[in-house]
């Protein structure tokens, strides 16, 4: 796969795939410190996160899967919306935990393994939704009780995940989930996937009342399908 660095040093292409791909990457998405959040989302052009299907299918390509596999890598835990979930389908990391924040507790729908050890697999809601997460995912998972609102407060998942020895998290969305986190100050990082698509409708990276916030760009690859890899840091993390 052809790819090259374009910020915050320009680079030669290189033609690199499997472990040489993933190193490369790796060196660029190094991320300093033990507590931090970076979200990793794919966008089509007017920044929708789904294609015709509902899903990010058709906005996937080129590099993007080996660096959401060196993502997933970066970090302690995957953090993702229960909706994305119930869409069904949803991989599960290789390595990390996969944790599903959820206020109801319904994760019916879900695809994920049934011999899903329960470590691998953590489930964030208030103490009220847990028998429903029980139920719905059909016995898999750990269920970690939010003590408080974690949509007024999205902080409590962190704390959560970060009680558990999990502080260095990936979020991969989807929309819902990261517009909470974004609104409350908690992204680090966003790291855009952005495919060269123009497609509507599609569900939105940003949904209900997200203030204002600027990003600075801290590195930008560009692949041989056109596709940019931009990744933005925000320097406030108001929590
Ligand atoms: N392009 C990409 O990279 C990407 C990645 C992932 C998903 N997607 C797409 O995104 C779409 C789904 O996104 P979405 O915006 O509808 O939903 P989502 O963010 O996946 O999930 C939203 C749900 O997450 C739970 N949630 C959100 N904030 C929470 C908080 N602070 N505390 C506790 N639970 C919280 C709630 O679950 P309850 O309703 O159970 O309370 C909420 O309804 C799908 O089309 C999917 O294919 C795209």
């Amino acid at each position: 796969m052809r790819a090259a660095a374009l910020a915050p040093d320009p680079g030669n292409w290189v033609d690199l795939d499997g472990n040489a791909l993933d190193a490369w990457l790796t060196d660029r998405y190094a991320l300093e410190g033990d507590r931090w959040l970076r979200l990793n989302m794919v966008t089509a052009l007017g920044g929708e996160i789904s294609g015709p299907s509902g899903t990010s299918e058709e906005l996937a390509g080129g590099i993007d899967r080996p660096l959401l596999r060196v993502l997933r890598a970066s970090g302690d835990v995957v953090l993702v919306g229960a909706a994305s979930i119930r869409a069904g389908g949803y991989p599960l990391p290789r390595l990390a935990p996969l944790a599903v924040a959820t206020t109801t507790g319904d994760l019916s729908g879900h695809a994920l393994p049934a011999g899903t050890t329960p470590e691998r697999l953590l489930v964030l809601c208030p103490p009220s939704a847990a028998a429903r997460a029980t139920a719905t995912l059909g016995g898999i998972g750990t269920v970690l009780p939010l003590h408080g609102d974690p949509v007024a407060d999205p902080a409590l998942l962190l704390d959560a995940l970060a009680a558990h020895g999990r502080s260095r998290i990936v979020c991969e969305g989807g929309g819902g989930i990261a517009s909470r986190l974004f609104a409350a100050g908690l992204v680090d990082e966003f790291d855009q996937s952005i495919a060269p698509i123009v497609s509507s409708p599609g569900a939105p990276l940003t949904a209900g009342t997200v203030p204002l916030v600027s990003g600075r760009l801290r590195g930008l690859l560009r692949d041989g399908t056109d596709r940019l890899y931009a990744r933005w840091t925000f320097p406030t993390r108001l929590r």
